[in-house]
């Protein structure tokens, strides 16, 4: 009989896009997918190390799963991603029921590592590549949603900023080869997906060629009209008027840029490493709004960086305003080893003060997220269904452009269809809305 696998998956998109990777591996090499771990004959763990709090999750996880091997010996236990790059012998040392750790770059090689655990082995492969993108292997597709979608376009990261484990757990940047993106995003639709979020750590130095990523994404937008394209993450560094002059062109182009800030503080940018100031930034995003007024800006933060004093932390809560993000993801900043601010820097803002500060920019982010939300109220947009909401199965969601969740009572309507929303009423999460069917397709992709 087959032997079973069970993937579990923590941290970023592109680690959920790699899952989908090792899913294909271990398919085309005769395994099989469950759903429940508790039946599978190996156990994976996809995980993160970008803090400190997500490999603890992880570790705590793996106890549980070293109590189920205890009952069921036969169980192998594999670690893939980022703690598997960071940590390789080591976490066979801290956790005795690992059997298998492979980081990033070696996903190819597990059915033959499989095959040396299997003969009571333990086997660690953690080989970083400067090519490997994986780019003819078709990711099998897991999860519910029949119909938004990933591409990694790129793997790698050689940006090294002062606080990030990225570079040196992910490696050096690659891009992958446009044609294959461009035939996997043809085949997408073909399957019934209506939107595709390319993907990278840093989109925007995407180079495959003499095609750099405008020219991919314009490509790629030409699927389909009714193929919807987003990305992340970009750069501020790297955002160009070339980008933003081919997202307003295409309306199937969300209209909506993840733009992490991290701090809204000169100094702090520079000891971060950033290589941009916030003079930059804000002439990027006036950029933004001369291209596409109707664009969602979103971000990342990082509260408590080595040395921030509370006037920094004031000009992130200043530049927040400025900018009036739509959203963010905001974080406590994690010591990681090895980074370039580990080694020079001491982390020096007590826990108590940089979850203080946390929270004043969370606070700051809801009043900023529901602002941007009832500026909506009032306005029809076209939202790609994309499920029944939790709270109630008579109502759906999907998104519109901007990347907002809108909340609509069903009527006719399939999942993956375009529908044009009229926004009623919003939270700071969430619009909601009804149908207004007498805006016609043409018009609405106008009014974006
Ligand atoms: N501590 C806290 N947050 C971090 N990030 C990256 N490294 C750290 C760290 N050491 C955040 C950044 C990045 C996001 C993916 O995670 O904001 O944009
Ligand atoms: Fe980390 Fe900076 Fe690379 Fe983003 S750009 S992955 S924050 S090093």
């Amino acid at each position: 009989m087959n032997k079973t696998f069970f993937i579990e998956t923590y941290g970023c998109q592109m680690n959920f896009s790699d899952s989908e990777i090792v899913h294909s591996v271990l398919v085309s090499a005769g395994y099989s997918a469950i759903e429940n771990y508790k039946e599978a004959d190996i156990i994976f763990v996809n995980t993160c190390s970008i803090r400190d709090n997500a490999e603890q999750r992880v570790l705590n996880r793996l106890q549980e799963f070293s109590f189920l091997k205890k009952k069921k010996t036969h169980l192998k236990i594999g670690i893939l991603g980022c703690m598997a790059e960071r940590l390789k012998e080591e976490l066979i040392e801290i956790q005795q029921s690992v059997d298998l750790v492979v980081g990033p770059d070696a996903y190819r090689n597990l059915p033959n590592l499989l095959n040396t655990v299997e003969t009571g082995e333990k086997a660690v492969s953690v080989l970083l590549s400067e090519e490997e993108t994986y780019a003819e292997i078709e990711p099998v597709r897991v999860g519910d949603n029949q119909v938004s979608a990933f591409i990694a376009i790129m793997r790698g990261c050689e940006n090294f900023c002062a606080y990030c484990v990225v570079p040196y757990v992910r490696g050096k940047e690659r891009s992958r080869d446009f044609e294959t993106i461009i035939e996997e995003a043809k085949k997408l639709f073909e399957q019934g997906y209506r939107e595709i979020t390319l993907l990278g750590q840093n989109v925007n130095s995407y180079h495959y060629n003499d095609v750099n990523f405008a020219q991919l994404l314009a490509r790629a937008a030409e699927v389909n009209p009714l193929l919807r394209l987003r990305f992340a993450t970009s750069h501020p560094k790297d955002l160009s008027d070339e980008l933003l002059e081919t997202m307003s062109k295409y309306p199937n182009i969300c209209k909506a840029i993840h733009l992490p800030i991290q701090s809204g503080s000169d100094a702090i940018l520079k000891k971060m490493k950033r290589k941009y100031d916030s003079a930059w930034y804000l002439d990027r995003i006036s950029a933004i709004r001369r291209y596409m007024p109707d664009c969602s800006i979103s971000t990342d933060i990082i509260a408590g960086f080595c040395g921030e004093t509370e006037a920094d932390h004031q000009n992130t809560i200043k530049l927040m305003e400025t900018v009036g993000y739509s959203s963010a993801f905001m974080f406590k900043y994690s010591e990681r080893p090895n980074t370039f601010a580990s080694e020079n820097y001491p982390d020096d803002v007590p826990d108590d003060v940089k979850s203080r500060r946390l929270t004043e920019i969370i606070d700051k982010q809801q009043e900023l997220s529901l602002k941007s939300n009832q500026a909506d109220v009032g306005k029809t947009f076209e939202v790609l269904v994309e499920g029944v909401s939790k709270k109630s199965d008579k109502q759906y969601f999907g998104r519109n452009s901007q990347n907002k969740v809108v909340v609509f009572d069903h009527t006719n309507e399939k999942i993956g269809d375009y529908v044009h929303i009229k926004v009623t009423d919003c939270s700071a999460i969430t619009l909601k809305g009804s149908r207004h069917c007498e805006l016609q397709s043409s018009e609405a992709i106008q009014n974006k």
